[in-house]
């Protein structure tokens, strides 16, 4: 095996870009545009052009490229694809003392696997979540969450500003990105399957469906106001709905709902999914308990770490 070692004093600006989808060309852009050293490399050839153009060099291995740099940013289109990359590099370099801010999204258990698999080659991680388009890095709109070594990532905030934006370090544990990456997703995307199911119902009534834009974004609102409470609530296993609707309204209205819908015409396999879990949590003995507490339901039989 040849190997190429770390240079003895490392240019601390340079860094490294593994990947050139639509992410990591953008990402390079901006380390490109905020001086630093930039080395890319990618699978197929041709994607790194523009940047070399701007100033990149092009590394014609995963050795050359994670050897060019202390830092070398993965951004993969998934954490199978960066081990795969890494382990290229490792047959012929020694990558002891190297770090990898890897922003390549994947899960908190498949982040743990990489980590650990990195500690054997002498490489830390540092793991991110972006939580933004690519259009938005080098912006103020840029909302990065990293994880792992709090002292690595510290040492690459420089670095990680030419990205722009807000970027939190949110725990030591590896995984704290990936998962909160997770959460937010999951919150994301059933506000707009909500938005999905009550707009298919607006335009089977023959209703405008702009005409309902305002309220929704009053509605959107109000979960944006009770939010804070609500996980507050979860945080001390407040479940009371007392002062608030209880499961077993939640219930009624689950019904009323999917009795709309249906007469509509519309789908309630969404509905009927919410409804599902209502039913598991009232026949637990919690009809009585807010509507949060289905934080509880849903997470019996999880194995807490
Ligand atoms: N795009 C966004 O707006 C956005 C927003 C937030 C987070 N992210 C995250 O950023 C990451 C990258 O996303 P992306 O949009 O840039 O593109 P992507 O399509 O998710 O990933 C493409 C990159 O992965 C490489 N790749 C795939 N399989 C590989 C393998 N086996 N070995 C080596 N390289 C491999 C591709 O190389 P080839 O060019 O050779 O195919 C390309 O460089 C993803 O995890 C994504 O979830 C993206």
């Amino acid at each position: 095996m040849t190997t190429t070692r770390l240079p003895e004093t490392p240019d601390p600006g340079a860094v490294t870009v593994v990947g050139l989808g639509p992410m990591g060309r953008t990402l390079a852009g901006a380390l490109l545009r905020a001086g630093h050293d930039v080395t890319v490399w990618n699978r197929t050839l041709g994607k790194a052009a523009e940047l070399v153009t701007a100033g990149a060099r092009l590394a014609d291995s995963p050795a050359a490229a994670l050897t060019a740099a202390p830092t070398t940013i993965a951004c993969l289109v998934d954490d199978d694809a960066v081990t795969a990359v890494v382990h290229q590099a490792a047959q012929q370099a020694d990558l002891r003392g190297r770090t990898l801010v890897n922003l390549t999204a994947d899960s908190p258990a498949r982040t743990r696997v990489l980590a650990r698999d990195l500690a054997t080659l002498g490489v830390d991680l540092v793991d991110g979540a972006i939580m933004t388009p690519a259009a938005a890095i080098g912006t103020d709109a840029t909302r990065i969450l990293y994880a792992g070594p709090r002292p690595a990532y510290e040492a690459r905030r420089d670095l990680l500003a030419a990205f722009g934006g807000e970027a939190f370090h949110v725990g030591e544990d590896v995984a704290a990105a990936a998962s909160h990456d997770v959460a937010l997703l999951t919150l994301f995307w059933s506000a707009i399957a909500g938005l999905a199911q009550a707009l298919a119902l607006t335009r089977a009534e023959d209703l405008d469906v702009t005409a309902l834009t305002p309220h929704a974004v009053a509605m959107s609102r109000l979960v944006t106001d009770l939010l804070p409470g609500l996980v507050a609530d979860v945080a001390a296993g407040r479940w009371s709905g007392a002062e608030s609707a209880s499961l077993d309204s939640l219930a009624a209205s689950l019904d009323h709902l999917r009795t709309a819908h249906a007469g509509a015409g519309v789908s309630t396999e969404l509905l009927d999914a919410l409804a599902a879990a209502v039913g598991r949590a009232i026949a637990a003995g919690h009809g009585g308990d807010a509507p949060i507490r289905l934080v509880e339901t849903l997470a019996d039989g999880a194995h807490r770490r």
